[in-house]
């Protein structure tokens, strides 16, 4: 374990940090970094000092997390960040009263009453979120994630998916190393993973011009694929309820009936193998399919759930009693965004439907959101959050719309 070693070894209160480690344990695993940064900040000599005076003004930090909880939803509805900050200011807030605040107040020597402050803490995690450096994993460590690094000089850098410089982590080093030849007055751009621009405006407060994100995605939200199913089972009832063809001498209140408990039991079947999906850890209530500019990335998820949500009622139990004896599938099922025209019609109406539900979840329309692009003068007089927030939108509209044109 070389990551807890490093964490935070160059501020002057590591030993203290390293001693307290476990206590210091949070979620995140992000408070050892904070309180020394936050001890660092008030610390009058600290030798840090030149380093924060290149930091961003920290009341001036354009993360979604500090927008008006209004102007997040307005502008982001659908895109998944209004949620995914709401969990950070839940875990921020949490991690700050039982973690932070008492270990600055067990320490008041070395943490003056200026740094002990929610609001400092906010804009300090959304600064290590932006500016911070993670080791990546060895391959198949099943560990923690390593420790947050702030890297003074490569954290100046700015991303973009089709980056030209990127960092290397080596044993006594880290480097910055061009990765194609970078032209004289051309700037250095590093990558700060391969990030969708809601990743990017979450966490750092910006996003990519469409069409330039070559990274980006948009989720379909895997509940919404059994909803989507679950709404194919009532559709197909109240299809058969509207038909007027009944055979002479049949009872219309009875047939009534009778489809009203086959639609229970097909939706009574829809989740047996829902559940079934969530024991074999293919789906969660929480999870998304995520689906790229050119492949499904989670191409083995959304391809099983497709299948078993699919399969007529036979095959399931066959299925699923191959899968108790633990033989697994091994067909191959490639989710290359091309291929998709070439899956089964059940799936490809799933899916489609599923897109329409996922789209339904947005408070605007791909055309609305063309006509302000596609108007320079229109899209000049939007705010820098609007403009930010448009481009998330639309990226991941066009993925959605794509799926639309695919799947039809
Ligand atoms: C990063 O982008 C900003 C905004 O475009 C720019 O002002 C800044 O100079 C860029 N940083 C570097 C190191 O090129
Ligand atoms: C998008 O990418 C193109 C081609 O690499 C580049 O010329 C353009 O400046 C980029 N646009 C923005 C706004 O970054
Ligand atoms: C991310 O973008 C880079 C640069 O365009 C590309 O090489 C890579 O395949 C992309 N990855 C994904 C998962 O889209």
């Amino acid at each position: 374990m070389a990551a807890p070693a490093k964490r935070a070894r160059t501020c002057s209160i590591s030993g203290l940090l390293e001693r307290e480690r476990d206590a210091l344990q949070s979620l995140s695993g992000w408070v050892p970094l904070l309180l020394a940064l936050l001890h660092e900040l008030q610390a009058p000599a600290s030798p840090w000092s030149p380093y924060f005076a290149l930091w961003p003004e920290l009341g001036r930090l354009e993360h979604p997390m500090f927008w008006p909880e209004e102007e997040r939803l307005r502008l982001l509805k659908g895109t998944g960040v209004p949620e995914a900050v709401e969990k950070d200011l839940v875990n921020i807030r949490s991690e700050y009263y039982s973690i932070v605040l008492p270990f600055m107040e067990a320490h008041s020597d070395l943490f003056s009453p200026t740094v002990r402050s929610l609001e400092l803490y906010h804009q300090l995690v959304a600064l290590v979120m932006a500016y911070s450096f993670q080791e990546p994993l060895e391959e198949d460590e099943e560990e923690e994630p390593n420790s947050p690094l702030m890297v003074p000089a490569a954290d100046i850098l700015n991303h973009t998916a089709s980056h030209n410089a990127n960092l290397e982590y080596s044993a006594d080093s880290l480097r910055m190393v061009a990765t194609q030849p970078i032209r004289e007055g051309h700037e250095i751009f590093n990558t700060y993973g391969q990030m969708a621009n809601w990743q990017l405006i979450h966490m750092y407060g910006f996003a990519e011009p469409y069409p330039n994100n070559t990274n980006d995605t948009a989720d379909i939200q895997m509940v919404t694929v059994r909803d989507a199913a679950l709404q194919g089972a009532s559709a197909h009832s109240s299809l058969c309820t509207s038909d007027s063809s009944h055979p002479a001498g049949v009872d219309v209140s009875s047939l009534h009936h009778f489809i009203g408990t086959k639609d229970q039991t097909e939706k009574l079947l829809l989740h047996e193998r829902w559940d079934f999906l969530c024991e074999r850890e293919m789906v969660g209530e929480e999870g998304a399919f995520v689906i790229g500019c050119e492949e499904v990335l989670t191409e083995e998820e959304l391809a099983t759930t497709l299948k078993v949500l699919c399969m007529p009622a036979e095959e399931f139990r066959d299925y699923k009693e191959r899968a108790g004896w633990g033989e697994e599938e091994t067909e191959d099922e490639s989710l290359a965004i091309t291929n998709i025209p070439k899956l089964r019609e059940s799936w490809k109406q799933l899916l489609r439907d599923s897109v329409l539900l996922t789209l339904q979840t947005y408070a605007t329309d791909l055309k609305t959101e063309q006509d302000l692009l596609s108007n320079k003068e229109d899209y000049a007089k939007l705010s820098w959050r609007e403009q930010q927030a448009l481009q998330v939108r639309y990226g991941q509209k066009m993925i959605l719309h794509r799926l639309l044109e695919l799947t039809s």
